[in-house]
């Protein structure tokens, strides 16, 4: 049985944190599953990590959906949350048929999206139609031309526009929402005035929950690791050392051996090229 919306909500009323971490493909999906990671998110992020575009604009929703299906095959109990891309959720009419093929289509069962009340009539219609929603308020990705990258909500204009924000997409219906880069005490204050679950990155520790991109989290970086993330691991190097060692067995005549070989009756071999020769 998968997670649902009931039990986040229940991690929050219980005080339980709750963690959610970005997948993108099968593989990495059954890890996470299995390592017991309750929120799977596809993230649009995959336009960056995955494809190596310079933000989350270019992302199509054909892109999401065939990522978001791998998720799903490779995840038995996580709720799979998928993203909404850039410019597919303008109007209430674009935003049902871009979760019609998020959720039915991929099979996700929850979809997220980026905006505070400006999108708050969107989220209220899609959650009216049995669709669980997750905002994204702060720094959204999507509005990068507009407003680069940094931390949102340092002064009390923009906190208060914030705090509005959150209390809309409450309003409206939303499960949960990602607070991605504001200020702790914000956060914090945004989090004391919810019912609902905030996911923080880059939001200090007050969120009810905090989610990573997969490549941050793991080390698939040689070199850049975001101020917000912390890694666990450093995989691009594990994984640089294992493909060189390969590529050196490979060059030795090392690898493969008899042991990653099969084998054949000689005789049927033998026939074979005897009945090549016959044939001429
Ligand atoms: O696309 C994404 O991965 C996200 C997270 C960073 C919250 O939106």
């Amino acid at each position: 049985m998968r997670i649902t919306i009931l039990d986040v909500q229940k991690m929050k009323a219980r005080g339980e944190r709750i963690p959610m971490v970005t997948a993108y493909d099968y593989t990495s999906a059954q890890i996470a599953d299995r390592a017991g990671v309750p929120l799977l998110l596809v993230g649009d992020s995959l336009g960056m990590v995955v494809l190596g575009h310079s933000s989350t604009v270019p992302v199509t929703l054909d892109e999401m959906v065939h990522h978001i299906r791998a998720v799903v095959r490779g995840s038995e109990r996580a709720l799979v949350i998928g993203d909404l891309p850039f410019l597919t959720y303008t109007n209430v009419d674009e935003a049902i048929a871009a979760t019609r093929r998020v959720i039915q289509e991929a099979g996700a069962q929850a979809v997220k999206l980026e905006g505070g009340v400006a999108v708050a009539p969107i989220v209220a219609r899609l959650v009216e139609l049995g669709v669980p929603v997750m905002g994204h308020i702060g720094f959204t990705p999507q509005s990068v031309h507009q407003i680069g990258t940094r931390v949102q909500g340092r002064s009390a204009e923009q906190a208060a526009r914030l705090i509005e924000d959150a209390l809309a997409l409450e309003a409206a219906g939303a499960f949960a929402i990602v607070l991605e880069l504001l200020p702790a005490p914000l956060a914090r204050e945004i989090t004391g005035r919810l019912r609902i679950p905030t996911i923080g990155i880059g939001a200090g520790v007050d969120c009810d929950g905090q989610v990573q991109v997969w490549h941050d989290l793991l080390g698939l970086y040689s070199d850049f690791v975001p101020r917000h993330a912390k890694r666990y691991a450093s995989l691009a190097e594990t994984i640089g050392a294992a493909l060189a060692s390969y590529v050196a067995e490979v060059r030795a005549g090392s690898f493969p051996t008899a042991e990653h070989s099969s084998t054949m009756d000689e005789a049927a071999l033998r026939a074979a090229l005897e009945q090549l020769r016959r044939q001429g």
